[in-house]
């Protein structure tokens, strides 16, 4: 894969910020969305990629960041949906506009922006769209009826994209990972070297990018091999 166009949503911390740092080193074009502006432009002088405040949960926003790779790059190659965060709540004391509104980024967003993306896609023949889901999304836990429903949401919406796409030379994704240590959540200070990180996962988004057109990774799940370890 040589001198692809990349559009990486929430690109401005944690795996979206590792996957823009490999890109880039890969010397790869990338544009990358956010919502926290001074991250947003950490991110940017480190890599030299584009970052764009805006909220995928937003259409006008997407239409903006779809008109600036446009712009800027005359097309994606690449688009990473991996803008998503958590709501935990047990049943019985969810709160349900709580939950649509997890919905609206961690579903709607992903399939508007990709909505908007795919016609350039099938006109080119070409493309790869990476869904980042969860082990969440795989198995049911206590207090995840909302973030585990997202996740379980985009495993099914990238096999529909897949029966959809594939005959147009597009590959559709999923990849699941396992815990990873970074700021997701609001936790803080997760440094175990027996667990990943968020490098680890924009590893093997560039894996099964770099494969071979004409083979497709379905679904991925990443897990730590031995995260029980203590040192
Ligand atoms: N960490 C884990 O254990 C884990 C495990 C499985 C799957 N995942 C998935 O991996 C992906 C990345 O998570 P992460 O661990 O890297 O989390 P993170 O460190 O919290 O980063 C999340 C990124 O998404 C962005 N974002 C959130 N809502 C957004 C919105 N409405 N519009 C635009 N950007 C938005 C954030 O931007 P701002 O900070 O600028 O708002 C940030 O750049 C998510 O899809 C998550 O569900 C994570």
């Amino acid at each position: 894969m040589q001198n692809a166009r990349f559009l990486v949503t929430g690109g401005s911390q944690g795996i979206g910020a590792a996957l823009v740092e490999l890109a880039r080193q890969a010397g790869h074009q990338v544009v990358f969305t956010g919502r926290n502006e001074r991250l947003i432009q950490s991110v940017a002088q480190r890599t030299g990629a584009h970052g764009l405040q805006a909220d995928v949960s937003n259409p006008d926003d997407n239409a903006r960041t779809v008109t600036e790779c446009m712009d800027r790059m005359g097309g994606v190659d690449v688009l990473v949906n991996n803008a998503a965060y958590d709501y935990r709540a047990e049943i019985g004391a969810l709160d349900v506009s709580k939950m649509r509104k997890l919905f609206d980024t961690n579903v709607f967003g992903l399939v508007d922006i990709t909505n908007r993306v795919v016609p350039q896609m099938k006109a080119q023949a070409s493309g790869d769209i990476v869904n980042i889901a969860s082990t969440s999304g795989m198995k049911g836990a206590a207090a995840s009826t909302p973030y585990g429903a997202s996740k379980w949401a985009v495993r099914g919406i990238t096999q529909c994209w897949q029966a959809e796409l594939r005959p147009h030379g597009i590959r559709v994704v999923a990849v699941c990972p396992s815990e990873v240590q970074t700021s997701f959540g609001g936790k803080t200070g997760r440094n175990n070297p027996n667990k990943l990180f968020a490098e680890d996962i924009a590893r093997t988004i560039m894996a099964a990018l770099t494969m071979p057109r004409r083979a497709l990774w379905p679904e991925l799940a990443v897990f730590a091999n031995n995260p029980w370890k203590e040192n």
